[in-house]
């Protein structure tokens, strides 16, 4: 007999819809062959439903058995057709009644005794659900979490193949999960430092809020030990909550790479990814055979944190150029081509020579001059113009240091600030691509950042003395909109552009 059960592949962000039908002739050897490009792990399913199917009491019949998924031309990844593959042998060998299959999606990975395992990519999927007009998704239990968010469709969580064969031969019935509304969902994971722990440094928390303020990159240079690290790690803390758009955006591709935990929901936060500087070319921007996402988009709409920015190697560097300045990375491979979202702001820390010291007031440089100068050449010039604002971080002074932190301005209260810019710019951008200021293109800079005489005269000076590129040209005033806007003003005024303008680099080696 012959069956056809539903279910979905991701490609790139987007779900695309899988017929998998499963064909037992009367006659023939026993076989079991799955046709319609198959990766090993789909192909490995045989095994595991095999086993599946026989550990929850049905039978696997010794038949030519063949399942095929359609569409034949999409190569198909992963070990989410377990469950339609068994379902589709348990109705094609009419050990399921007569059920009408058509108006549900099925997905997640078998275990040997037939329960449910944790499944990548199912958000994408159960979204596809949703928009093709299936009334069911049936998925693993651990899962559950994740597409409870998607209203609009029925979710019904699945702990293993014996529960769900009960359910669909209405001996006992699976209940729906409720619908969960994005505003009761709150991450309460505490950051690993707070703003008020950070002694002194002013100037780079400041640059730092307002970093989180307009989601612009950041560059931290600074003596060892002088607390770069510290304040990136404590930058999480400030920063804007995600809106519903951006957390779903987010968690899709957390979906797909198999970074959402077992029974974790829509991510909240933003992300702070810090890859290592020995990470891949093809883990920081992403790829492979199947591109997968790298990290710059697992920080998309967070925060990409390089530690040690010099250490990376330049190719890989020189590979964020352009996801920088496009929010989007586009991976072609032979198999297709893929684009994965990118809108990160980038956080590097480094130190200004090998040997840590130069420029520094309290111990001499070891370095020779060739040294100082091959090591900032490290990172190259149009990587360096791709960063807003460029603060050194001077050594802490001992008194700093042994001072009281009790009137420090906590990450709680500073995170309202940013927020409260933020949403400025949200109202700003509401009918744009836009969600913060460091996104504008040079038309919108145009549009949304007049300049009054004074502004521009000073502009103007800066660009003969500082020698501005058009493109910090346009970076200083995006800066200056994101002072203004923590101020809550409306107009740019000189001190806004003269702040922002301290902010670029004080030499380009
Ligand atoms: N301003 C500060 N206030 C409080 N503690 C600090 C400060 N700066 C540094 N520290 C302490 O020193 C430790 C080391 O600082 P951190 O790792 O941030 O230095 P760094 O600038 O990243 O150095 P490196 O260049 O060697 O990587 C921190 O974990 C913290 O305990
Ligand atoms: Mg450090």
């Amino acid at each position: 007999m012959l069956s056809k059960v539903f279910s979905g592949a991701t490609v790139g962000l987007n779900g695309v819809l899988i017929e998998v039908e499963v064909d037992i002739p009367s006659q023939g050897l026993p076989a079991f062959n799955i046709v319609g490009l198959p990766d090993k792990a789909v192909e490995e399913a045989k095994e595991r439903v095999r086993a599946a199917i026989k550990n929850s009491g049905a039978d696997i019949p010794p038949k030519r058995i063949t399942v095929n998924l359609a569409p034949a031309d999409l190569p198909k990844e992963g070990p989410s057709f377990d469950l339609p593959m068994a379902v589709g042998i348990l109705a094609a060998s009419e050990q399921l009644p007569q059920v009408d299959l058509t108006e549900s999606l099925f997905l997640g990975e078998l275990s040997l005794d037939g329960s449910l395992r944790h499944t990548a990519g199912v958000l994408p999927l159960v979204l596809l659900a949703k928009e093709k007009k299936f009334k069911k998704v049936y998925l693993p239990l651990v899962n559950t979490q994740e597409a409870s968010v998607v209203a609009g469709v029925e979710v019904y969580p699945v702990s293993n193949l014996l529960q769900l064969f009960k359910h669909l031969s209405g001996v006992e019935n699976i209940t729906p999960a409720p619908v969960t509304s994005f505003s009761t969902l709150i991450d309460q994971t505490p950051f690993e430092f707070d703003f008020a722990e950070i002694q002194g440094q002013e100037q780079a928390k400041r640059a730092l809020i307002i970093a989180a303020a307009g989601g612009h990159n950041v560059f931290m240079k600074g003596v060892p030990g002088s607390g770069k690290t510290m304040l990136a790690r404590a930058y999480p803390g400030i920063l804007p909550e995600l809106t519903e758009e951006e957390a779903m955006e987010v968690t899709k591709i957390y979906s797909i790479t198999g970074n959402l935990q077992e029974n974790q929901s829509v991510i909240r936060h933003r992300s702070f990814r810090s890859p290592h500087h020995t990470t891949s070319r093809i883990g920081l921007i992403g790829g492979g055979a199947h591109p997968m996402p790298g990290e710059i988009s697992l920080a998309h709409r967070g925060v990409l944190f390089l530690d040690e920015f010099p250490e990376f190697p330049r190719h890989v560097l020189e590979a964020l150029r352009q996801p920088m300045e496009d929010g989007v990375v586009t991976i072609s491979r032979a198999a297709g081509t893929v684009s994965y979202p990118a809108q990160f702001s980038l956080v590097a820390a480094a130190n200004p020579c090998p040997c840590g010291y130069y420029g520094s007031d309290n111990k001499p440089c070891k370095c020779l001059p060739g040294q100082i100068s091959r090591y900032q050449k490290r990172v190259s010039g149009p990587i360096l113009d791709r960063i807003d604002i460029h603060i050194n971080v001077p050594q802490v002074k001992v008194e700093k240091l042994i001072e009281s932190s009790r009137g420090a301005e906590k990450s709680e209260s500073i995170q309202k600030k940013v927020q409260n810019a933020r949403n400025i710019q949200l109202k700003r951008f509401n009918n744009t691509k836009f969600k913060s200021n460091s996104e504008m293109s040079t038309r919108a800079v145009k549009e949304f950042c007049s300049l009054s005489a004074g502004c521009e005269t000073l502009m103007r000076q800066a660009v003969s003395q500082v020698n501005l590129s058009a493109r910090s040209y346009y970076k200083v005033i995006k800066v200056a909109r994101t002072i203004t806007d923590l101020e809550e003003s409306q107009e740019i005024t000189s001190s806004h552009i003269a702040e922002a303008l301290q902010f670029r680099p004080k030499e380009i080696d």
